[in-house]
Parts: structure tokens; C-alpha cells; sequence
């Protein structure tokens, strides 16, 4: 069965679900505790070595039953065959979805127009092995005859938030090789980045999956000329790898065909860290680590495609989305890893969620008349909790929050790790109870202030709690279990996706900002003087003159 094309809200369990948020909005999370000892344990799901725990939202029993409907009533399940079997559910650019192959068995069998895919991924993987284990070990030398000491990933979005994303995440497991990643066409940032290394013993990865990206074709050009500045024409092909879906313009930009590693029109540029895009967390990490991302996720797919949706962790964090979002007009999301090493993990996520799900037409073409994609936001604990979680505990807006957890540390620091971990659980505890008038005043008496003293203080200290937050404890932060929880929230994406019948695989949206920058750029150079506003006018005067 085809993915259907149905407006969610003319659904029975959408319309009983919104009859049961009008009765139920007031109940609170404490409430649902003290009804119902077994909560925590009935609300939580273990997969692996990661426990989900949601039972601090707020959600009754029915709650979960009529978003587990909902998931039934949109034919979930046969959205997730179809793209698992390669249907082309992105039907805007008439293209299969199959990040998910990148990480298949090598004895599975997944096939696009009747071929099958795996034996290509496999050898892509095994050159990317190869590759990544020369430059490592130095016996790939530059073009003095050194050994490699500096990797620099040209790229931008897709190419460049997920690499860069895992291989801070990874740098435990990492080796000798300094990691770089150049993406903003903001000169300084190719020209900071270029200051600290050396030509000789450097090597660039221009990463693109349509190799047409002003971004990363300028960052690329600018490279090479530095590069030039001191090397022969002849040495770019020791120095610059590249990864593309577009191997005629790799061509004429002159990297040496076996340093070209090809990646396909079915991986989305966002989904693409496990394809060659992650050429640059194969080097910093080495192979065997990529690989184990790569199994992670792949346990993850199995646990998506296979498990019950009331013991799908995707399946039940997206309908949690979708409860907070379309019924309680909860506008954005908090993602808050407990862990430093994913301090760029919310910003990996923000074009993983909002370039798929921010959309406002359906599948039918249709303006859409509920809210779909959620704004995604955070940095990791305990740091944000002395930036922004004074709005989440006090402010007026409903921010639904993942805390993100491990059980062990790295460095095995255990009175570090303590401490992290009881402001892990500190907070999710103080955003649901929260703290009452009463309590306040008595605390404020004991402390010897005054009755008037007191009586003033009280609502500036009150917390309303009945805030909610999922916890995700995971045993340790390893390659497996990174590419696990990445994995997890991609199919989180597609769950709504599926829900609010948009196609979250295309990105129409970023074309319009592309297409006026040409123009734009085209007026600075003094080509032609494009159509402008009365502001862009003035504004360009501006910065001509
Ligand atoms: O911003 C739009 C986008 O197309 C993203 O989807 C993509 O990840 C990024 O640009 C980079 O594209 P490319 O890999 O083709 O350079």
C-alpha cells in the first residue's frame, strides 16, 4: 500500500484526541504519578543498552492509546515498509529514501529499479577502508613524502553538520589526525582554518552531494589556490579527496579519480553521514569505529521496522512531538545531551528535523490547516542550565525537553560524572514538581525573613513544574550507541512526517534564498542591476559604497 495522502485531523483517534486534550489539558503529571504507582515503569521503554522513560509528560494511559491509533489510523507501519523497500516516497523528486541501506548487512538484499544496492555500498565502504587506513597509518604521503597530520572537510549542510557532529561526539576514539571543517562561504573561516596548517601534510576532503553548492565550490577553489601557492597542479591529486553524486564536475575541478568516492540520489543530503559523507569520521576515528556507528544504526532500523509502536522508542517520541505540538501548541523542542561531547548535536538535528518537516503543503499539494515541524534547540547540560533553562522552568512557553544521558563517563571520572548525572535527573525531577506557593513561604519563614518580607518574595520563587521531559539513559557513549541515537531520531522524523502527510524527504524551501543570493551577487559585481525592494536597495547601497 502506497503512503496514504489523508488529512490527520479528519481521523477519529486526531478528533478523539482533541476532545480528550479539551477534558484532560488540566490534569497535571504529579497527578498521573499519584494515581498510578507503576507509572515510571509502564512508561518506559529498554531496547539495547538505552532506556527511554516517558512517563514524565503529560499523558494518561488514553493519551498513549489515541496517539497509538493515530499512528494506525495514518497506516504508519506501511510508510515504514515502503521506505525501507525503496518505494520512492519522496515523491517531489521522485527518488527512493535509503539512508537506512548505508547501514544494512552485507548479506541484505535492498533494491532501486530492481538492483540491488548493497553490493555498491559495500565496495564504496570498503574503499573508504582502505583509504581512511593509508592515511592514518602514513604510508599515503603528501607530496614531500610526509605523512599526514591535518584532514579538512569542505562542505556545507548535510555535508558537514553530521561529520562534524560525530567526529566531535567520537573524539574519544579518535587518533593523531587534527579534524577541520570549513563551511560558512564566510571568507574568515576558510582563512582562519588555513592559518594553522600546512600544505605539506594536509589533506581536503570537498565533500557535496550535488558538487553545485556555492558554499563549497568557493570554500574548495579558495583551498586550492592556497594549496597552489606552494604545490604543483600535479600534487592535488596526493591532497584533495572529494565525495559526490556528481562526478563531471568533480572532473573539472581536477581531484584524481580514485580519491572520488560516489554517493547516491537516494540518501538525502541530512541523512547522508553514512555514506562517504562520513569520509571524514572514517579518518578521524578509523574504519572500525565508522563501522560501529554504522551497526548501531542499523540495530536501531531493526528496532524501528520491527518493534510494537507502544515499545517503538521512534514511534512514541514522535507521537509525544505531534500530542505537544498539534494539541498544546507547543512551538519548539529542547534537546539537552548530558554530555559534552555532543555539544553539536542540536544543531545537527535542526536540519535533520526542520528541512524535512518544515513544510506547510501536503502530500495532496494542499495548504496544510495544522501546524507541522517543530523548532529544534539546545546545547548540552549542565551548561545550558545556566543559559536558557530559567525560561523552560519560570518563562510562559510549553518547551517539551529530551535530556540526553550516559550511565558511564569516558575518562571514568566518577565524582565528575556524579555530578553531571544528579543535575541530569535534578532537573527533569524539578521541571515536573516544580515548587508550590506553600512550600516557598515555609521555607522562607524558616529562614527567618518577615512576614511582609515573605509575602512579597513568594511568587517570584514559585515553579510551576508540570513541565514535561523524556529521559534517554544510554550505558556509555560509544560509536554504536552514537549511531543508535542518531538513528533514533531520524525515524522520529519520518513517524511525523508520515503523521502530518508531508513529504519530509525534499527541501524545496532553501531554493528561493539560493536563487536571490545569484541575483544579488551578480548586482555587487556590477553585471546587472537585479529587481530590488526599497530596502535591499538601500541596504546594497550601502555596502557598495
Ligand atoms: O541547504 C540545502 C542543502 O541542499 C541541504 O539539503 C544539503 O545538505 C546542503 O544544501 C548541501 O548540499 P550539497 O551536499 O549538495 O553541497
Amino acid at each position: 500500500m502506497a503512503i496514504r495522502h489523508s488529512n490527520p485531523s479528519e481521523t477519529s483517534a486526531w478528533k478523539k484526541l482533541s476532545s480528550h486534550f479539551k477534558e484532560n489539558s488540566n490534569k497535571t503529571i504529579r497527578q498521573f504519578f499519584s494515581s498510578n504507582p507503576d507509572r515510571a515503569k509502564e512508561f518506559t521503554i529498554t531496547w539495547n543498552d538505552f532506556t527511554l522513560d516517558y512517563s514524565k509528560n503529560r499523558i494518561s494511559e488514553e493519551t498513549r492509546e489515541l496517539l497509538l491509533q493515530l499512528a494506525k489510523e495514518v497506516d504508519l507501519q506501511s510508510a515504514i515498509s515502503d521506505q525501507y523497500n525503496g518505494k520512492r516516497i519522496n515523491e517531489t523528486e521522485g527518488r527512493a529514501v535509503l539512508h537506512t541501506a548505508l547501514r544494512a548487512k552485507e548479506s541484505d538484499v535492498i533494491k532501486v529499479d530492481g538492483k540491488n544496492i548493497v553490493p555498491e555500498v559495500y565496495a564504496v565502504r570498503k574503499r573508504m577502508q582502505q583509504f581512511s587506513d593509508s592515511i592514518i597509518s602514513g604510508t599515503a604521503k603528501g607530496y614531500t613524502g610526509k605523512a599526514f597530520t591535518d584532514v579538512v572537510n569542505i562542505g556545507i549542510g548535510g555535508s558537514d553538520l553530521g561529520p562534524e557532529m560525530v567526529v566531535k561526539a567520537l573524539k574519544y576514539y579518535g587518533n593523531h589526525l587534527k579534524m577541520h571543517f570549513v563551511s560558512n562561504v564566510d571568507g574568515d573561516h576558510v582563512h582562519e582554518t588555513l592559518k594553522e596548517l600546512d600544505p605539506e601534510t594536509t589533506l581536503f576532503i570537498v565533500v557535496s552531494k550535488t558538487f553545485t553548492t556555492q558554499e563549497t565550490l568557493t570554500n574548495a577553489t579558495t583551498v586550492k589556490k592556497w594549496f597552489l601557492k606552494s604545490a604543483k597542479q600535479e600534487d592535488v591529486a596526493k591532497h584533495f579527496a572529494a565525495v559526490s553524486t556528481n562526478t563531471e564536475k568533480i572532473a573539472e575541478f581536477g581531484i584524481a579519480s580514485e580519491n572520488v568516492f560516489p554517493m547516491w540520489n537516494w540518501v538525502g543530503g541530512r541523512f547522508s553521514l553514512w555514506s562517504a559523507v562520513g569520509l571524514s569520521i572514517c579518518l578521524a576515528v578509523g574504519y572500525a569505529h565508522f563501522s560501529g556507528l554504522l551497526d548501531g544504526a542499523n540495530e536501531m532500523d531493526t528496532h524501528f521496522k520491527t518493534a510494537d509502536f507502544d515499545q517503538n522508542m521512534p514511534v512514541i517520541l514522535a507521537l509525544l512531538s505531534v500530542w505537544y505540538n498539534n494539541f498544546y501548541g507547543a512551538e519548539t523542542e529542547a534537546v539537552i545531551p548530558y554530555s559534552q561531547y555532543l555539544s553539536r548535536f542540536s544543531a545537527y538535528l535542526q536540519q535533520g528535523v526542520m528541512e524535512s518537516n518544515g513544510k506547510s503543503v501536503d502530500r495532496n499539494g494542499d495548504k496544510v490547516d495544522y501546524q507541522t515541524g517543530t523548532i529544534i534547540w539546545g546545547e548540552p547540560g549542565t551548561n545550558s542550565q545556566h543559559a536558557f533553562f530559567q525560561l523552560i522552568h519560570q518563562g510562559t512557553k510549553l518547551i517539551p525537553a529530551d535530556f540526553i544521558g550516559f550511565k558511564d563517563s569516558l575518562y571514568g571520572d566518577k565524582d565528575h560524572h556524579n555530578k553531571l548525572m544528579a543535575n541530569f535527573f535534578a532537573q527533569t525531577k524539578a521541571l515536573m514538581r516544580g515548587k508550590s506557593a506553600e512550600v516557598v513561604q515555609e521555607e522562607l519563614k524558616n529562614q527567618n525573613n518577615g512576614e511582609t518580607a515573605v509575602k512579597s518574595i513568594v511568587p517570584f520563587k514559585v515553579f510551576e513544574g508540570n513541565k514535561p521531559t523524556n529521559t534517554l539513559l544510554i550505558d556509555k557513549l560509544t560509536p554504536n550507541s552514537l549511531g543508535a541515537l542518531i538513528a533514533l531520531y531520524e525515524h522520529k522524523i519520518y513517524v511525523q512526517g508520515v503523521i502530518w502527510n508531508i513529504f519530509c524527504y525534499d527541501q524545496w524551501g532553501v531554493e528561493l534564498g539560493k536563487e536571490l543570493a545569484t541575483a544579488v551577487l551578480n548586482d555587487i559585481n556590477g553585471e546587472n542591476v537585479a529587481d530590488h525592494d526599497g530596502s535591499t536597495l538601500n541596504l546594497l547601497g550601502l555596502y557598495k559604497n
